[in-house]
């Protein structure tokens, strides 16, 4: 692959691990490109429930993937020109994206769009998949985690902080529903990749995680 020299990070994790948060931090301190590969699958939900597209109809939700009419500029999220950032965090569509996640066209329809993330001087890529099928051979893997409560407290004050009303038991139920489809789905099912380093966050900061994923990629 012309540019598989291109160094390459993989951040994957559990929802509301943080790893977004510490990817884009990551990628700002060593002047990488980022890729939020969450972003594409929501992006690819919001579509579908704009074009009253069923979700469970794999083939048409998979097109409408493959066609993603998506821009990002400047950590801004753009789908057919309108600004979108903040309507793909809403958590029905993120409750959507990993629904759509688990069907195989889906995660095929948007692999060369991420493939194609991989740019000079570098990349740092968050999701799932990042080290285990789309960059298996990434320069440094990692794997973020927290426990169950930490990562849906810090869900709760992000939302509480946006001034969306949440609840913090129906997101313990909502972020073990998403931990149950992302780990148990037959394709690119949620799991450390090879020789990736475990990073558990439940008592670290974010400035933490990130000193921590510096050194790591330091050593190599
Ligand atoms: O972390 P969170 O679930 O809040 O959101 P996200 O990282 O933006 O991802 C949204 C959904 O897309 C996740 O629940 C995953 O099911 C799915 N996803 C995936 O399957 N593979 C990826 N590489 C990234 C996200």
């Amino acid at each position: 692959m012309p540019n598989s020299h291109i160094p390459v990070i993989t951040i994957d994790g559990p929802t509301a691990s943080g790893k977004g948060t510490v990817a884009a931090r990551v990628a700002d301190r060593l002047g990488y490109h980022l890729l939020d590969s969450g972003a594409l699958y929501r992006l690819t939900a919001l579509s579908a429930i704009r074009a009253g597209v069923a979700l469970d109809d794999e083939h048409a939700v998979a097109k409408l993937g493959a066609e993603l009419p998506a821009t990002f500029s400047n950590g801004d999220i753009f789908l057919a020109g309108e600004e979108v950032g903040a309507a793909i965090r809403a958590e029905e569509v993120g409750n959507s994206a990993s629904k759509i996640a688990a069907f195989p066209a889906v995660r095929q329809a948007l692999y060369g769009l991420q493939l194609g993330f991989r740019k000079a001087p570098g990349l740092v890529a968050d999701g799932r998949d990042m080290g285990t099928v789309i960059f298996p051979n990434a320069r440094l893997k990692v794997f973020l985690t927290a426990s169950v409560e930490a990562r849906a407290e810090r869900r709760y004050k992000q939302l509480i902080g946006k001034g969306i009303s949440a609840n913090m038991e129906g997101l313990l139920a909502d972020l073990q529903a998403r931990d149950e489809r992302d780990t148990h789905r037959s394709v690119a099912p949620l799991v450390p990749a090879e020789g990736a380093y475990i990073l558990d966050t439940s008592d670290m900061t974010v400035d933490e995680a990130v000193e921590q994923v510096l050194h790591w990629n330091a050593l190599l």
